[in-house]
């Protein structure tokens, strides 16, 4: 039996009263107060931060080796003996890029899709990831990646790598997942059962101590707060873990695993009446150091850590706020498809109930006791940094930037590749496409294609050229592994890999919410699959040549091939 995100069904019948237990005098989901820094908080978006530069600068001796290892590995044609291998490339202009024989920059983009694309996505991970018991021959090309961003389902599976300091698939698999999805907390009958009472009561208790400080609450607490437990290794769900707090991890202060991006897109509700996303919205982006959007009308970024604070032109209003970049709200965020019914939600917390949908159990955590949350608690709710910032002439006059999942609204793009077309210094993107555009819940490049038009529309260059749907499907690209870029030197090299189902039905519905343990295994295991394309023979030696077409080196003769069975363009 599965449930939905619509119209729950449950098993059990039994009325339950549920008791809401005393607040506690503090909870370490409550932003905290603190003074704020000497640094400037907010800045203009004219580049990466220094601090994301030097991080990918120290990365880059890691990568370098590891993209060498690996190419080596698969065929000794590739020329990475060359003297300029190490070089960093990161302050060059992009026109040079890959003409000196330098190790290329890789991205990897996990796309939304619930739980299909954060156990789908993360079989493409295992497959990529040296570490793990299973090697086939793209094992280790996950050491080789800079960046990794997600998107709702892809930010449930980016934080759950990052925020427990990036460990194996196969670990987080056994660990954490496949009891916490079969034991979904967003099946209510189990979050109100008598197992999960301590849960539910900490649940509460969070989000009211972030109340009882002066913050609205919103749909995206309970809804970031019950993932999380099934995301998150530390205590309560994770409570104590922030974006910003990524930067003193263990692995990634060694620079031992990508750089995390999630995206997340604004809503106009309270600035022109438009609730839903429209093909122009904002795209805004989380990561360690910062949050902010490249885009006209934003233009800026704040300093992750301080999120929450109130701005007056860039500078703080009395004292920083910080905590408010909890990680568990941050991925809430980027999955918050609720903010599509775009009115108030009644609250019903009730296990016996048959027809209760999940938005109106979350609407009852958000506001315990109340009888729902307002048309303004539905979207996740960050105090607005760049409020009165003269760049940001579209939301300069809100004190609150109104986010939702980053895959919505008009003109759907599933996968967050938006932030590497404002990152020069990224050569190849590797975008794994876990979409449900058909009846059956698989990709048929929509997505990818409305980034194409979204970026043409905005005058983003490093976007490759990508078909219609209509050329996806008909051309079977929708089945198989495909490159757009190989043959144009200035856009990046895109790696599209979508969704197939080679040994289970992976096209489960979105609103699945509840998975048994032999599932989970069973999308993971396709998953891997899906990175190795099935197993087949070339894929290896295609995949390495299509990172390494542009880089300036000499290629294995065995790459000819390779680009006419995978370059589309
Ligand atoms: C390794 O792969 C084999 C064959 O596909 C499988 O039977 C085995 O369970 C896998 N082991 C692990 C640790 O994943
Ligand atoms: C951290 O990085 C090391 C070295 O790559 C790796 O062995 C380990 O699995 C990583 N993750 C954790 C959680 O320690
Ligand atoms: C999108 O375009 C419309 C029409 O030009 C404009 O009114 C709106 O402000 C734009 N939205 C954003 C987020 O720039
Ligand atoms: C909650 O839903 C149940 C089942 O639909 C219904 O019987 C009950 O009256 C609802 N409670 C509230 C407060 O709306
Ligand atoms: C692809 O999916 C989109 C979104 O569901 C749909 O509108 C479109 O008709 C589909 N196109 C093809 C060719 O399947
Ligand atoms: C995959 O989908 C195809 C087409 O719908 C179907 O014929 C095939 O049986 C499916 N395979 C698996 C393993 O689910
Ligand atoms: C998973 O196990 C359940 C019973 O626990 C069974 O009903 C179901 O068919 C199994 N699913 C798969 C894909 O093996």
């Amino acid at each position: 039996m599965t449930y939905s995100f619509t119209s729950v069904a449950l098993l059990c019948c039994a009325a339950l009263t549920v008791a809401v237990p005393a607040r506690r005098a503090s909870s370490a989901y409550a932003p905290v107060g603190a003074p704020c820094p000497a640094q400037q908080l907010v800045r203009q978006a004219d580049g990466v931060s220094s601090a994301e530069s030097d991080w990918v600068a120290n990365r880059y001796g890691k990568t370098s080796e590891a993209l060498a290892t690996w190419l080596q590995n698969i065929d000794s044609g590739f020329e990475i003996s060359s003297g300029h291998w190490r070089d960093w490339h990161g302050k060059r202009q992009w026109s040079d890029h890959g003409s000196h024989g330098q190790a290329p920059i890789i991205g990897l983009t996990s796309s939304g899709g619930g739980y299909r694309a954060q156990l789908s996505g993360a079989g493409v991970v295992k497959a990529f990831d040296g570490r793990e018991a299973n090697t086939t021959k793209v094992s280790g090309l996950y050491q080789a990646l800079t960046y990794h961003a997600g998107l709702s389902g892809g930010s449930w599976l980016l934080s759950s790598i990052v925020g427990n300091n990036y460990p194996t698939i196969s670990f987080l698999q056994t660990t954490l997942w496949e009891t916490a999805l079969q034991e979904s907390l967003l099946v209510p009958a189990i979050l109100v059962s008598e197992a999960a009472r301590p849960i539910y009561g900490q649940v509460v208790d969070q989000i009211q101590a972030k109340v009882a400080d002066g913050y609205q609450s919103s749909i995206v607490d309970p809804w970031g707060r019950l993932l999380s437990y099934g995301l998150l290794l530390g205590t309560a769900g994770g409570v104590q873990d922030t974006m910003s707090g990524i930067s003193a991890l263990p692995n990634f202060t060694s620079f031992n695993g990508p750089y995390p991006i999630i995206t997340a897109l604004g809503s106009d509700l309270n600035i022109d009446g438009t609730c839903i996303p429209q093909v122009n919205a904002t795209q805004y982006e989380f990561h360690p150091y910062e949050f902010g959007s490249w885009d006209q009308g934003v233009d800026a970024f704040v300093v992750t850590e301080y999120l929450g604070t109130r701005f007056s032109g860039g500078v703080p209003v009395g004292n920083c706020i910080t905590h408010y970049d909890q990680l568990g709200y941050v991925l809430g965020t980027s999955s918050n498809v609720f903010a599509a019914v775009c009115s108030a939600i009644p609250a019903n917390m009730t296990a016996a109930a048959t027809a209760v949908s999940l938005a109106e159990n979350l609407a009852y955590l958000a506001n315990p006791g109340a009888q729902g949350i307002s048309e303004d608690q539905i979207f996740g709710l960050w105090p607005n940094p760049f409020q009165g910032y003269g760049p940001s002439s579209h939301v300069a006059a809100q004190k609150t930037l109104d986010l939702v999942d980053g895959g919505v609204g008009v003109g759907f793009q599933g996968n967050p590749i938006w932030p590497f077309l404002h990152r020069d210094q990224v050569d190849v993107l590797i975008v794994n496409e876990n979409s449900a555009d058909t009846v059956g819940n698989y990709p048929n490049g929509s997505e990818i294609y409305n980034t194409y038009l979204a970026a043409k529309a905005a005058g983003l260059s490093r976007m490759p050229e990508i078909p219609t749907a209509d050329v996806f499907v008909a051309h079977g690209l929708n089945k198989k592994p495909t490159f757009f870029g190989c043959n144009s030197a200035d856009t990046l090299t895109i790696i599209d890999i979508p969704n197939v189902n080679y040994t289970f039905n992976s096209g489960e519905p979105t609103a699945k919410i509840q998975y048994f343990k032999n599932e989970t295994e069973a999308m993971i295991s396709n998953g891997v699959l899906i990175g190795n394309y099935g197993g087949k023979e070339d894929w290896p030696l295609c995949l390495a040549c299509g990172i390494m077409k542009k880089s300036g080196g000499s290629l294995p003769s065995g790459c000819e091939a390779c680009f006419a069975e995978y370059c589309y363009n």
